[in-house]
Protein backbone atom coordinates (compact mmCIF):
# COMPACT_ATOMS: atom_id res chain seq x y z
CA UNK A 1 0.00 0.00 0.00
CA UNK A 2 0.98 3.63 -0.58
CA UNK A 3 0.09 6.31 1.68
CA UNK A 4 0.52 9.91 1.71
CA UNK A 5 -0.49 13.48 3.48
CA UNK A 6 -2.93 16.04 2.82
CA UNK A 7 -3.72 19.05 4.57
CA UNK A 8 -7.34 18.92 6.04
CA UNK A 9 -8.54 23.13 5.26
CA UNK A 10 -10.06 22.34 1.77
CA UNK A 11 -11.86 18.45 2.35
CA UNK A 12 -14.40 19.34 0.14
CA UNK A 13 -12.24 20.06 -3.04
CA UNK A 14 -9.86 16.69 -2.29
CA UNK A 15 -10.60 14.68 -5.89
CA UNK A 16 -11.22 11.30 -4.92
CA UNK A 17 -12.90 8.16 -5.55
CA UNK A 18 -14.10 7.88 -1.76
CA UNK A 19 -13.20 10.31 1.19
CA UNK A 20 -14.07 8.89 5.01
CA UNK A 21 -15.47 10.94 7.28
CA UNK A 22 -16.30 10.48 10.84
CA UNK A 23 -20.12 10.18 12.40
CA UNK A 24 -20.29 9.88 16.46
CA UNK A 25 -23.81 8.45 17.76
CA UNK A 26 -26.16 10.81 18.42
CA UNK A 27 -25.84 12.71 14.87
CA UNK A 28 -22.45 14.37 16.30
CA UNK A 29 -20.39 15.42 13.69
CA UNK A 30 -16.52 15.39 13.41
CA UNK A 31 -14.98 18.70 12.26
CA UNK A 32 -14.18 16.66 9.27
CA UNK A 33 -17.76 15.39 8.74
CA UNK A 34 -19.05 19.23 9.88
CA UNK A 35 -16.59 20.90 7.30
CA UNK A 36 -18.37 18.49 3.91
CA UNK A 37 -21.76 19.07 5.99
CA UNK A 38 -21.25 22.71 5.30
CA UNK A 39 -19.64 22.76 1.62
CA UNK A 40 -23.00 20.57 0.48
CA UNK A 41 -25.70 22.00 2.16
CA UNK A 42 -26.21 20.63 5.31
CA UNK A 43 -26.27 16.40 2.97
CA UNK A 44 -24.82 15.14 6.20
CA UNK A 45 -26.63 16.29 8.75
CA UNK A 46 -29.88 15.22 7.13
CA UNK A 47 -28.29 11.66 6.71
CA UNK A 48 -27.07 11.50 10.03
CA UNK A 49 -30.48 12.51 11.78
CA UNK A 50 -32.82 9.99 10.02
CA UNK A 51 -30.66 6.45 8.56
CA UNK A 52 -27.15 6.39 10.46
CA UNK A 53 -26.87 5.46 13.56
CA UNK A 54 -23.03 5.88 13.44
CA UNK A 55 -22.45 2.49 15.15
CA UNK A 56 -18.58 1.39 14.95
CA UNK A 57 -17.14 0.38 12.17
CA UNK A 58 -20.54 0.58 9.93
CA UNK A 59 -20.50 3.05 6.86
CA UNK A 60 -23.12 4.79 4.84
CA UNK A 61 -21.86 6.00 1.49
CA UNK A 62 -23.13 9.36 -0.48
CA UNK A 63 -22.42 9.76 -3.68
CA UNK A 64 -21.96 13.26 -5.98
CA UNK A 65 -22.66 15.66 -3.02
CA UNK A 66 -23.20 19.07 -4.10
CA UNK A 67 -20.35 20.94 -3.80
CA UNK A 68 -17.87 18.15 -2.69
CA UNK A 69 -15.07 17.28 -5.13
CA UNK A 70 -15.26 13.65 -3.98
CA UNK A 71 -17.06 11.27 -6.09
CA UNK A 72 -18.03 9.27 -2.77
CA UNK A 73 -18.42 10.70 1.01
CA UNK A 74 -17.93 7.60 2.76
CA UNK A 75 -19.68 8.06 6.76
CA UNK A 76 -17.93 5.81 9.57
CA UNK A 77 -19.67 5.41 12.41
CA UNK A 78 -17.38 5.85 15.46
CA UNK A 79 -20.10 4.97 18.19
CA UNK A 80 -19.90 7.06 21.23
CA UNK A 81 -17.80 10.31 21.42
CA UNK A 82 -17.34 9.58 25.22
CA UNK A 83 -16.20 6.42 24.81
CA UNK A 84 -14.04 6.67 21.17
CA UNK A 85 -10.83 5.16 21.12
CA UNK A 86 -7.68 3.96 19.76
CA UNK A 87 -9.59 0.50 19.05
CA UNK A 88 -12.89 2.35 17.58
CA UNK A 89 -10.34 4.68 15.23
CA UNK A 90 -7.89 1.55 13.94
CA UNK A 91 -11.68 -0.61 13.27
CA UNK A 92 -13.11 2.99 11.22
CA UNK A 93 -10.10 2.76 9.29
CA UNK A 94 -10.42 -1.10 7.93
CA UNK A 95 -14.35 -0.74 7.74
CA UNK A 96 -13.13 2.33 5.70
CA UNK A 97 -10.52 0.54 3.56
CA UNK A 98 -12.68 -2.80 3.45
CA UNK A 99 -15.24 -0.46 1.69
CA UNK A 100 -12.50 0.36 -0.61
CA UNK A 101 -11.80 -2.71 -1.53
CA UNK A 102 -15.92 -4.12 -1.76
CA UNK A 103 -16.32 -1.40 -4.46
CA UNK A 104 -13.18 -2.15 -6.20
CA UNK A 105 -11.90 0.99 -5.71
CA UNK A 106 -8.13 1.72 -6.88
CA UNK A 107 -7.70 4.76 -3.76
CA UNK A 108 -9.38 6.88 -1.26
CA UNK A 109 -8.77 9.53 1.48
CA UNK A 110 -9.21 9.49 4.99
CA UNK A 111 -9.77 11.97 7.67
CA UNK A 112 -10.19 9.78 10.79
CA UNK A 113 -6.72 9.90 11.82
CA UNK A 114 -7.01 13.95 12.77
CA UNK A 115 -9.90 12.84 15.24
CA UNK A 116 -7.69 12.99 18.63
CA UNK A 117 -7.74 10.54 21.20
CA UNK A 118 -6.39 11.17 24.39
CA UNK A 119 -2.96 10.15 25.54
CA UNK A 120 -2.41 9.48 21.68
CA UNK A 121 -0.25 10.86 19.06
CA UNK A 122 -0.98 11.29 15.27
CA UNK A 123 2.10 9.62 14.38
CA UNK A 124 -0.04 6.60 16.80
CA UNK A 125 -3.10 7.38 14.92
CA UNK A 126 -1.60 6.78 11.33
CA UNK A 127 0.22 3.72 12.34
CA UNK A 128 -2.55 2.18 13.50
CA UNK A 129 -4.39 3.45 10.31
CA UNK A 130 -1.69 1.68 8.22
CA UNK A 131 -1.77 -1.24 9.59
CA UNK A 132 -5.52 -1.21 9.37
CA UNK A 133 -5.57 -0.78 5.80
CA UNK A 134 -2.80 -4.04 5.28
CA UNK A 135 -5.37 -6.32 7.17
CA UNK A 136 -8.33 -5.08 4.96
CA UNK A 137 -6.44 -5.29 1.82
CA UNK A 138 -4.76 -8.96 2.87
CA UNK A 139 -5.52 -11.50 0.48
CA UNK A 140 -4.31 -15.13 0.26
CA UNK A 141 -3.86 -17.13 -2.97
CA UNK A 142 -0.88 -18.80 -2.47
CA UNK A 143 -1.83 -22.53 -2.89
CA UNK A 144 -4.96 -21.72 -4.98
CA UNK A 145 -4.94 -23.41 -8.53
CA UNK A 146 -5.47 -20.73 -10.74
CA UNK A 147 -5.10 -17.15 -8.26
CA UNK A 148 -8.10 -14.91 -9.31
CA UNK A 149 -6.41 -11.98 -10.32
CA UNK A 150 -9.96 -9.54 -10.02
CA UNK A 151 -10.40 -11.05 -6.72
CA UNK A 152 -7.18 -9.15 -5.70
CA UNK A 153 -7.97 -6.13 -4.12
CA UNK A 154 -7.21 -3.18 -6.11
CA UNK A 155 -7.05 -0.52 -3.62
CA UNK A 156 -3.50 0.93 -3.59
CA UNK A 157 -3.90 4.34 -2.19
CA UNK A 158 -5.11 5.93 0.82
CA UNK A 159 -4.47 9.68 1.37
CA UNK A 160 -4.60 11.12 5.12
CA UNK A 161 -5.75 14.16 5.36
CA UNK A 162 -4.49 15.72 8.55
CA UNK A 163 -3.47 19.21 9.89
CA UNK A 164 -0.24 20.80 8.01
CA UNK A 165 1.79 20.97 11.15
CA UNK A 166 1.22 17.19 11.53
CA UNK A 167 2.25 16.10 7.76
CA UNK A 168 6.29 14.96 9.67
CA UNK A 169 4.78 12.97 12.34
CA UNK A 170 1.79 11.83 10.34
CA UNK A 171 3.95 10.25 7.73
CA UNK A 172 6.55 8.56 9.80
CA UNK A 173 3.34 6.77 11.56
CA UNK A 174 2.27 5.39 7.59
CA UNK A 175 5.43 4.30 7.18
CA UNK A 176 5.97 2.68 10.54
CA UNK A 177 2.60 1.43 9.97
CA UNK A 178 3.15 0.14 6.51
CA UNK A 179 5.99 -2.15 6.94
CA UNK A 180 4.46 -3.43 10.24
CA UNK A 181 1.29 -4.67 7.56
CA UNK A 182 3.95 -5.67 5.15
CA UNK A 183 5.25 -7.53 8.09
CA UNK A 184 1.73 -9.39 8.63
CA UNK A 185 1.22 -9.97 5.32
CA UNK A 186 4.36 -12.27 5.41
CA UNK A 187 3.90 -13.39 8.95
CA UNK A 188 0.12 -14.21 7.76
CA UNK A 189 0.77 -15.90 3.96
CA UNK A 190 3.42 -18.27 6.06
CA UNK A 191 0.89 -19.13 8.55
CA UNK A 192 -2.02 -19.84 6.37
CA UNK A 193 0.53 -21.61 3.69
CA UNK A 194 -0.16 -25.72 3.98
CA UNK A 195 2.43 -28.01 5.51
CA UNK A 196 3.21 -29.84 2.26
CA UNK A 197 4.26 -25.97 1.07
CA UNK A 198 5.35 -24.42 4.46
CA UNK A 199 8.26 -26.46 5.29
CA UNK A 200 11.72 -25.99 7.25
CA UNK A 201 13.24 -25.59 4.31
CA UNK A 202 10.58 -22.87 2.97
CA UNK A 203 10.97 -20.95 5.86
CA UNK A 204 14.87 -21.11 5.44
CA UNK A 205 14.50 -19.99 1.72
CA UNK A 206 12.05 -17.27 3.20
CA UNK A 207 14.48 -16.06 5.16
CA UNK A 208 17.08 -15.87 2.48
CA UNK A 209 14.65 -14.20 0.59
CA UNK A 210 14.83 -11.56 2.78
CA UNK A 211 18.29 -11.51 3.36
CA UNK A 212 18.66 -10.73 -0.50
CA UNK A 213 16.25 -8.14 -0.52
CA UNK A 214 17.62 -6.26 2.14
CA UNK A 215 21.51 -4.82 3.02
CA UNK A 216 20.46 -4.93 7.04
CA UNK A 217 19.41 -8.42 7.33
CA UNK A 218 22.06 -11.77 7.48
CA UNK A 219 20.79 -14.88 7.86
CA UNK A 220 22.38 -18.69 7.98
CA UNK A 221 20.57 -21.42 7.72
CA UNK A 222 21.61 -24.78 9.03
CA UNK A 223 20.91 -28.19 8.14
CA UNK A 224 20.13 -31.91 9.86
CA UNK A 225 24.38 -32.60 10.27
CA UNK A 226 24.78 -28.44 11.58
CA UNK A 227 21.99 -28.97 14.32
CA UNK A 228 23.79 -32.26 15.79
CA UNK A 229 27.23 -30.45 15.52
CA UNK A 230 25.84 -28.07 17.76
CA UNK A 231 24.53 -30.82 20.08
CA UNK A 232 20.71 -29.77 19.61
CA UNK A 233 19.54 -33.04 20.49
CA UNK A 234 16.19 -32.39 22.59
CA UNK A 235 15.08 -30.21 19.14
CA UNK A 236 16.64 -33.10 17.27
CA UNK A 237 14.69 -36.12 18.70
CA UNK A 238 11.54 -33.75 17.56
CA UNK A 239 12.85 -33.44 13.90
CA UNK A 240 13.97 -37.16 13.43
CA UNK A 241 10.06 -38.55 13.26
CA UNK A 242 9.84 -37.10 10.24
CA UNK A 243 11.20 -37.61 6.66
CA UNK A 244 10.79 -33.40 6.23
CA UNK A 245 14.51 -32.18 6.76
CA UNK A 246 14.78 -29.69 9.72
CA UNK A 247 16.19 -26.17 9.59
CA UNK A 248 17.89 -24.06 12.44
CA UNK A 249 17.14 -19.97 10.97
CA UNK A 250 19.43 -17.46 12.44
CA UNK A 251 18.52 -14.08 10.76
CA UNK A 252 20.40 -10.86 12.02
CA UNK A 253 19.56 -7.39 11.38
CA UNK A 254 22.25 -5.14 12.52
CA UNK A 255 22.25 -1.35 12.76
CA UNK A 256 24.33 1.03 9.93
CA UNK A 257 27.53 1.55 11.70
CA UNK A 258 26.50 5.18 11.68
CA UNK A 259 23.40 5.28 13.33
CA UNK A 260 24.43 2.62 15.77
CA UNK A 261 23.12 4.03 19.60
CA UNK A 262 25.37 5.00 21.82
CA UNK A 263 25.45 2.07 23.86
CA UNK A 264 27.17 0.34 22.38
CA UNK A 265 27.73 -2.54 25.34
CA UNK A 266 23.93 -3.30 24.73
CA UNK A 267 23.97 -6.99 23.00
CA UNK A 268 21.14 -7.26 20.47
CA UNK A 269 17.52 -8.03 21.59
CA UNK A 270 17.09 -11.78 20.70
CA UNK A 271 13.34 -12.78 19.05
CA UNK A 272 13.29 -17.42 18.93
CA UNK A 273 10.05 -18.35 16.86
CA UNK A 274 8.63 -21.86 17.48
CA UNK A 275 8.50 -23.55 13.53
CA UNK A 276 6.79 -26.75 13.91
CA UNK A 277 5.34 -26.91 10.39
CA UNK A 278 2.66 -29.65 11.02
CA UNK A 279 2.24 -30.84 14.64
CA UNK A 280 0.33 -33.66 14.16
CA UNK A 281 1.24 -34.82 18.01
CA UNK A 282 3.73 -37.60 17.37
CA UNK A 283 3.31 -40.67 18.89
CA UNK A 284 1.25 -39.22 21.35
CA UNK A 285 -1.37 -38.39 18.33
CA UNK A 286 -4.19 -35.30 18.57
CA UNK A 287 -7.92 -36.36 17.57
CA UNK A 288 -8.61 -36.01 13.75
CA UNK A 289 -10.97 -33.36 14.17
CA UNK A 290 -9.28 -30.18 13.86
CA UNK A 291 -5.80 -31.59 13.32
CA UNK A 292 -5.20 -29.70 10.03
CA UNK A 293 -5.09 -26.17 12.10
CA UNK A 294 -1.86 -27.46 13.81
CA UNK A 295 -0.23 -26.22 10.06
CA UNK A 296 -0.50 -22.92 11.80
CA UNK A 297 2.03 -24.28 14.49
CA UNK A 298 5.12 -22.24 12.84
CA UNK A 299 3.32 -18.90 13.43
CA UNK A 300 6.20 -17.75 16.41
CA UNK A 301 8.50 -18.29 13.19
CA UNK A 302 6.22 -16.70 11.00
CA UNK A 303 6.26 -13.27 13.57
CA UNK A 304 9.56 -13.88 13.54
CA UNK A 305 10.41 -13.19 9.75
CA UNK A 306 7.35 -10.90 9.67
CA UNK A 307 8.92 -8.91 12.50
CA UNK A 308 12.63 -9.17 10.29
CA UNK A 309 10.83 -7.62 7.32
CA UNK A 310 9.50 -5.06 9.43
CA UNK A 311 12.52 -3.95 10.52
CA UNK A 312 14.65 -4.16 7.69
CA UNK A 313 12.30 -2.06 5.57
CA UNK A 314 12.64 0.75 8.34
CA UNK A 315 16.64 0.32 8.83
CA UNK A 316 15.79 0.60 12.33
CA UNK A 317 19.55 1.53 14.19
CA UNK A 318 19.09 -1.50 16.21
CA UNK A 319 20.83 -5.09 16.28
CA UNK A 320 18.22 -7.92 16.38
CA UNK A 321 18.91 -11.75 16.08
CA UNK A 322 15.77 -14.17 14.95
CA UNK A 323 16.17 -17.71 15.84
CA UNK A 324 14.04 -20.29 14.07
CA UNK A 325 14.01 -23.77 14.96
CA UNK A 326 11.73 -25.56 12.50
CA UNK A 327 10.81 -29.09 11.71
CA UNK A 328 7.65 -31.32 11.45
CA UNK A 329 6.75 -33.41 14.82
CA UNK A 330 5.49 -36.81 12.76
CA UNK A 331 4.73 -39.78 14.27
CA UNK A 332 7.38 -43.08 12.72
CA UNK A 333 9.37 -45.82 13.60
CA UNK A 334 12.37 -42.99 14.27
CA UNK A 335 10.18 -40.79 16.22
CA UNK A 336 10.54 -39.54 20.22
CA UNK A 337 8.53 -42.45 22.03
CA UNK A 338 6.93 -41.33 25.79
CA UNK A 339 9.59 -42.28 28.59
CA UNK A 340 12.39 -41.69 25.73
CA UNK A 341 15.10 -39.52 27.71
CA UNK A 342 16.95 -37.00 25.95
CA UNK A 343 20.00 -34.73 26.47
CA UNK A 344 19.37 -30.62 25.35
CA UNK A 345 22.30 -28.60 24.27
CA UNK A 346 22.29 -27.35 27.52
CA UNK A 347 23.17 -30.18 28.85
CA UNK A 348 20.24 -31.06 30.77
CA UNK A 349 18.08 -34.20 30.15
CA UNK A 350 14.50 -34.31 29.61
CA UNK A 351 11.59 -37.12 29.94
CA UNK A 352 9.79 -36.90 27.16
CA UNK A 353 6.02 -38.19 28.46
CA UNK A 354 4.29 -36.71 25.78
CA UNK A 355 5.71 -36.00 22.20
CA UNK A 356 2.94 -33.71 21.62
CA UNK A 357 4.88 -31.16 24.68
CA UNK A 358 7.02 -30.35 21.35
CA UNK A 359 7.46 -27.13 21.21
CA UNK A 360 9.43 -26.67 24.13
CA UNK A 361 11.45 -29.18 23.27
CA UNK A 362 12.74 -27.47 20.21
CA UNK A 363 13.06 -23.82 21.87
CA UNK A 364 14.82 -24.98 24.92
CA UNK A 365 17.44 -25.54 22.94
CA UNK A 366 17.36 -22.23 20.32
CA UNK A 367 17.19 -20.47 23.94
CA UNK A 368 20.55 -22.03 24.80
CA UNK A 369 21.92 -21.03 21.59
CA UNK A 370 20.98 -17.64 22.41
CA UNK A 371 23.31 -17.22 24.95
CA UNK A 372 26.09 -16.80 22.23
CA UNK A 373 25.10 -13.18 21.32
CA UNK A 374 24.79 -11.99 25.06
CA UNK A 375 21.45 -10.46 24.20
CA UNK A 376 19.76 -7.44 25.96
CA UNK A 377 16.71 -9.26 26.15
CA UNK A 378 15.67 -12.62 24.60
CA UNK A 379 11.79 -13.12 23.89
CA UNK A 380 10.42 -16.23 22.73
CA UNK A 381 7.18 -16.63 20.38
CA UNK A 382 5.29 -19.82 20.01
CA UNK A 383 1.88 -21.41 19.67
CA UNK A 384 2.78 -23.75 22.44
CA UNK A 385 -0.41 -24.66 24.58
CA UNK A 386 -4.17 -25.32 24.06
CA UNK A 387 -4.34 -24.58 27.85
CA UNK A 388 -3.50 -21.03 27.05
CA UNK A 389 -6.09 -20.62 24.81
CA UNK A 390 -8.46 -21.98 27.25
CA UNK A 391 -7.02 -19.63 29.78
CA UNK A 392 -7.09 -15.93 27.60
CA UNK A 393 -8.91 -17.27 24.40
CA UNK A 394 -8.13 -14.97 21.05
CA UNK A 395 -8.10 -11.94 22.92
CA UNK A 396 -4.62 -11.62 24.73
CA UNK A 397 -1.52 -13.67 24.32
CA UNK A 398 0.39 -15.00 27.23
CA UNK A 399 3.16 -13.27 28.80
CA UNK A 400 5.17 -14.92 31.19
CA UNK A 401 8.56 -13.29 32.72
CA UNK A 402 10.27 -12.96 35.69
CA UNK A 403 11.49 -9.61 34.75
CA UNK A 404 8.98 -7.46 35.28
CA UNK A 405 10.92 -4.09 32.92
CA UNK A 406 10.66 -6.54 30.59
CA UNK A 407 6.91 -7.93 30.90
CA UNK A 408 5.57 -3.93 31.15
CA UNK A 409 7.53 -3.10 27.91
CA UNK A 410 5.87 -6.19 25.74
CA UNK A 411 2.86 -5.37 28.20
CA UNK A 412 2.93 -1.51 26.93
CA UNK A 413 4.00 -2.23 23.41
CA UNK A 414 0.82 -4.70 23.26
CA UNK A 415 -1.38 -1.78 24.23
CA UNK A 416 -0.23 0.60 21.89
CA UNK A 417 -0.08 -1.64 18.85
CA UNK A 418 -3.93 -2.97 19.95
CA UNK A 419 -1.84 -6.22 19.82
CA UNK A 420 -2.44 -7.25 23.83
CA UNK A 421 -0.84 -9.08 26.36
CA UNK A 422 -1.95 -10.36 30.00
CA UNK A 423 0.83 -11.26 32.40
CA UNK A 424 0.48 -14.76 33.50
CA UNK A 425 2.52 -16.15 36.55
CA UNK A 426 5.72 -17.86 36.73
CA UNK A 427 6.07 -18.69 40.30
CA UNK A 428 8.81 -21.09 41.45
CA UNK A 429 6.32 -23.26 43.17
CA UNK A 430 5.08 -24.56 39.37
CA UNK A 431 8.58 -26.10 38.51
CA UNK A 432 7.17 -28.68 41.22
CA UNK A 433 5.55 -30.12 38.44
CA UNK A 434 7.96 -30.59 36.16
CA UNK A 435 9.97 -33.20 38.22
CA UNK A 436 11.28 -36.67 36.84
CA UNK A 437 12.47 -39.93 38.62
CA UNK A 438 14.86 -40.39 35.51
CA UNK A 439 15.60 -37.35 33.85
CA UNK A 440 16.66 -33.54 35.10
CA UNK A 441 12.89 -33.17 34.21
CA UNK A 442 9.84 -34.38 32.34
CA UNK A 443 9.06 -32.13 29.30
CA UNK A 444 4.96 -31.95 30.97
CA UNK A 445 3.44 -31.21 33.97
CA UNK A 446 0.05 -32.57 34.20
CA UNK A 447 -3.02 -30.89 33.28
CA UNK A 448 -3.13 -28.07 36.20
CA UNK A 449 -1.41 -24.49 34.94
CA UNK A 450 -0.36 -26.39 31.96
CA UNK A 451 0.47 -22.67 30.06
CA UNK A 452 2.32 -21.72 33.17
CA UNK A 453 4.17 -25.40 33.35
CA UNK A 454 5.47 -24.93 29.89
CA UNK A 455 6.59 -21.50 30.41
CA UNK A 456 8.37 -22.88 33.18
CA UNK A 457 9.96 -25.74 31.36
CA UNK A 458 11.47 -22.85 28.74
CA UNK A 459 12.85 -20.88 32.18
CA UNK A 460 15.01 -23.46 32.81
CA UNK A 461 16.98 -23.26 29.63
CA UNK A 462 16.91 -18.60 29.68
CA UNK A 463 18.65 -18.14 33.10
CA UNK A 464 21.70 -16.80 31.36
CA UNK A 465 19.67 -13.38 30.08
CA UNK A 466 16.71 -11.18 30.69
CA UNK A 467 14.03 -13.45 29.54
CA UNK A 468 10.56 -13.09 27.87
CA UNK A 469 7.93 -15.77 26.75
CA UNK A 470 4.63 -15.23 24.36
CA UNK A 471 2.11 -18.20 23.97
CA UNK A 472 0.14 -17.10 21.17
CA UNK A 473 -1.52 -20.26 20.60
CA UNK A 474 -4.45 -18.19 20.98
CA UNK A 475 -4.04 -15.26 18.65
CA UNK A 476 -1.78 -16.22 16.14
CA UNK A 477 -5.02 -17.96 13.86
CA UNK A 478 -8.82 -18.19 13.86
CA UNK A 479 -10.52 -21.51 13.19
CA UNK A 480 -13.88 -21.89 12.32
CA UNK A 481 -15.35 -20.58 9.45
CA UNK A 482 -12.90 -17.57 9.52
CA UNK A 483 -10.00 -19.60 9.53
CA UNK A 484 -6.75 -18.07 9.24
CA UNK A 485 -3.81 -16.24 10.31
CA UNK A 486 -4.02 -12.90 12.13
CA UNK A 487 -0.38 -11.96 11.88
CA UNK A 488 -0.47 -11.12 15.39
CA UNK A 489 2.07 -10.37 17.21
CA UNK A 490 3.92 -8.71 14.76
CA UNK A 491 2.73 -5.59 15.70
CA UNK A 492 3.48 -5.74 19.35
CA UNK A 493 6.93 -7.42 18.44
CA UNK A 494 7.17 -3.72 16.01
CA UNK A 495 6.21 -1.66 18.81
CA UNK A 496 8.58 -3.33 21.49
CA UNK A 497 11.49 -2.22 18.98
CA UNK A 498 10.14 0.80 18.11
CA UNK A 499 9.92 1.62 21.96
CA UNK A 500 13.55 0.62 22.41
CA UNK A 501 14.53 3.99 20.51
N1 LIG B 1 0.95 -26.77 19.16
C1 LIG B 1 0.37 -27.29 20.35
C2 LIG B 1 -0.37 -26.22 21.15
C3 LIG B 1 -1.73 -25.85 20.65
C4 LIG B 1 -2.81 -26.68 20.86
C5 LIG B 1 -1.94 -24.64 20.04
C6 LIG B 1 -4.06 -26.32 20.44
C7 LIG B 1 -3.20 -24.27 19.63
C8 LIG B 1 -4.27 -25.10 19.83
C9 LIG B 1 1.44 -27.88 21.27
O1 LIG B 1 2.52 -28.45 20.62
C10 LIG B 1 0.77 -28.96 22.05
O2 LIG B 1 0.37 -29.90 21.47
N2 LIG B 1 0.67 -28.78 23.36
C11 LIG B 1 0.03 -29.71 24.19
C12 LIG B 1 0.84 -29.84 25.45
C13 LIG B 1 0.39 -30.97 26.35
C14 LIG B 1 0.69 -32.30 25.71
C15 LIG B 1 1.10 -30.85 27.67
C16 LIG B 1 -1.39 -29.21 24.50
O3 LIG B 1 -1.55 -27.99 24.68
O4 LIG B 1 -2.30 -30.02 24.48
MN1 LIG C 1 2.15 -30.49 20.15
ZN1 LIG D 1 2.95 -27.73 18.77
Amino acid sequence: MEFSTHSTASLHQVKTAALAVGVFAEGVLTPAADLIDRASNGALRTVVKTEFRARPGTTLVLRSLPGVAAQRVVLVGLGKQEEYSARVHSNAEQAFAAYCVSAQLTEGASTLASIPIEGSTIRARTRLAAVAAGHATYHYDASLGKPDRDARPKLKKIVHCIERSDATQAQAGLREGNAIANGMELARTLGNMPGNLCTPTYLGETAKKLERAYKSVKVQVMDRKQIEALGMGSFLSVARGSQEAPRFIVLRHSAKPAKKPAKEADGPVVLVGKGITFDSGGISIKPAATMDEMKFDMCGAASVLGTFRALAELELPMDVVGLIPSCENMPSGTANKPGDVVTSMSGQTIEILNTDAEGRLILCDALTYAERFKPSAVVDIATLTGACVVALGNVNSGLFSKDDALADALLKAGRESLDTAWRMPLDDAYQEQLKSNFADMANIGGPPAGAVTAACFLSRFAKAYRWAHLDIAGTAWRGGKEKGSTGRPVPMLMQFLLNQL
